[in-house]
């Protein structure tokens, strides 16, 4: 029996997987080790292997089957765009994709204007303002603290996730739009889904059971 490799998104996100891996029976003692450098882990029984990868890389890995299976956040999902099955909403990480910025940025987005976006998910907001809002925008890739480019003039709005709002909040910005709900995808090589359908998909209905 061949291994079926699976791809988690390193982090907070990774050990939660695992949890909810372990109530169906998959385990993996070894990735638990939080001080440990080894990036791939086997579990000889089940035949499975596991490794975590940088969120943005783990639909790379599922697109070209160095992963067959991979579990990631829908964001990562919609700004990557790799060909490759969702399958599996697992709950996790709940939270929003929003357009955010002072109140006063209201008016500039019902009258489409010209304005500039700073966000870490160009592809997402380009799609929306392209394509659903037919507004043409500016887009300034950014990698981290959005939240600064309205406060110090580098960006009139944002696009970026809203969890419990306090970032926000405690910078005197606001939610202006909502463009999605995003949470912990599972996703499958598109081959994979074809060649391990039986193991595959045993894991997945195993997974909708406990969810
Ligand atoms: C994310 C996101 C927001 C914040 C939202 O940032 O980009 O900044 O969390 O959460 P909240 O609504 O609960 O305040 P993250 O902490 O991942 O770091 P980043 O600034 O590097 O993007």
């Amino acid at each position: 029996m061949r291994y079926i490799t699976m791809a988690l998104a390193k982090g907070r996100l990774a050990y939660k997987t695992l949890e909810i891996l372990e109530q169906i029976g998959i385990s993996c003692e070894e990735i638990k080790d939080k001080a440990s450098r080894k990036l791939i882990f086997i579990n000889e029984d089940l035949r499975l292997k596991f490794f975590l990868a940088k969120a943005s890389d783990v639909p790379t890995y599922v697109e070209y089957g160095a992963a067959d299976i991979g579990v990631v956040g829908k964001d990562t999902i919609l700004e990557e765009g790799r060909k490759m099955y969702e399958v599996l909403d697992l709950g996790l990480g709940k939270c929003r994709m929003c357009v955010a910025g002072p109140p006063s940025a209201k008016e500039l987005l019902n009258h489409g204007e010209l304005i500039r976006v700073a966000t870490k998910y160009p592809n997402i907001a380009k799609d929306y303002f392209y394509n659903k809002k037919h507004q043409t925008v500016e887009i300034i890739k950014l990698n981290g603290s959005i939240e600064l480019a309205p406060i110090v003039g580098l960006a009139e709005v944002i696009v970026d996730i809203v969890e419990t709002g306090s970032t926000l909040r405690e910078n005197g910005l606001v939610v202006l739009e909502e463009i999605c709900n995003l949470s912990a995808r599972m996703v499958v090589n598109e081959v994979s889904m074809k060649m391990e359908h039986e193991r595959i998909t045993k894991i997945i209905n195993d997974l909708k059971k406990v969810l």
